[in-house]
């Protein structure tokens, strides 16, 4: 089973509240969700692995570690997800990027795919599904197996909040595939919002509603 990782940094946990107040307007939010998803990339690529080098400073010559030729790709689903690219850009500048789009119908709650546009070298890549929200899971689930389908075998999904139903979606569908969250929230509504969460993310991020 894969791992479900809750990142409680202080201050992952103390921009969290800000961005779920409602009074939180677009501007702050966007950076806020910027910043969340900067601080989580530190941890979510914790387990890169390092190889031995030799740099020489102005006194002596040490022996120093860099990251061993990871090869990363971010893929945001549209279009919240996209509220976290720069964020993650900033620690892994040279990840290439690619999209997914999908929407929640409003009636079913099942993810609808508009856009697909991936690196052509997907199956190389130590990939990056990054999304703010995981409520039922559908859409986070749908963007694995898309991913997969095209030859993707290295898969961790980030999110900002989930519900416990849509952890065990994932978890079910994708059982190889590590989520790093930075809450857990109680559950989903009626109309399949987390509970308390922080609305409608997308909404939020580019002033729509
Ligand atoms: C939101 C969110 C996720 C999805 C989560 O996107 O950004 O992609 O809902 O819900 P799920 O786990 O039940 O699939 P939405 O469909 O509202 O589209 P948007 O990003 O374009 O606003
Ligand atoms: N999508 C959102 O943007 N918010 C939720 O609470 C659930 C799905």
């Amino acid at each position: 089973m894969a791992k479900l990782q809750v990142l409680d940094h202080p201050l992952i946990q103390h921009k969290l509240s800000l961005i779920r107040d409602e009074k939180t307007g677009s501007k702050e939010f966007r950076e806020l969700v910027e910043e969340v998803a900067m601080l989580m990339a530190y941890e979510v690529t914790r387990d890169f692995p390092l190889q031995e080098v030799e740099v020489q400073t102005p006194v002596a010559l040490a022996r120093t570690k860099v990251i061993a030729g990871r090869k990363v790709g971010l893929v945001p689903i549209l279009r919240a997800g996209l509220g976290m690219v720069d964020g993650m850009l900033r620690l892994i500048p040279a990840a290439k990027v690619g999209h997914v789009g999908l929407y929640r119908d409003p009636e079913t709650l099942s993810p609808v795919e508009y856009y697909c546009k991936l690196p052509s070298d997907i199956a190389d890549r130590d990939l990056i599904v990054i999304d703010p929200m995981l409520a039922t899971g559908g859409s986070a689930t749908a963007a694995i197996t898309f991913l997969k389908e095209r030859g993707a075998k290295n898969i961790k999904l980030m999110c900002l909040i989930a519900a416990p139903e849509g952890i065990k979606a994932v978890q079910t569908a994708h059982p190889d595939v590590d989520i790093f969250v930075a809450a857990v929230d109680e559950r989903l509504n009626d109309h399949g919002y987390i509970i308390p969460g922080l609305g409608d993310a997308g909404d939020r991020l580019f002033g729509t509603k």
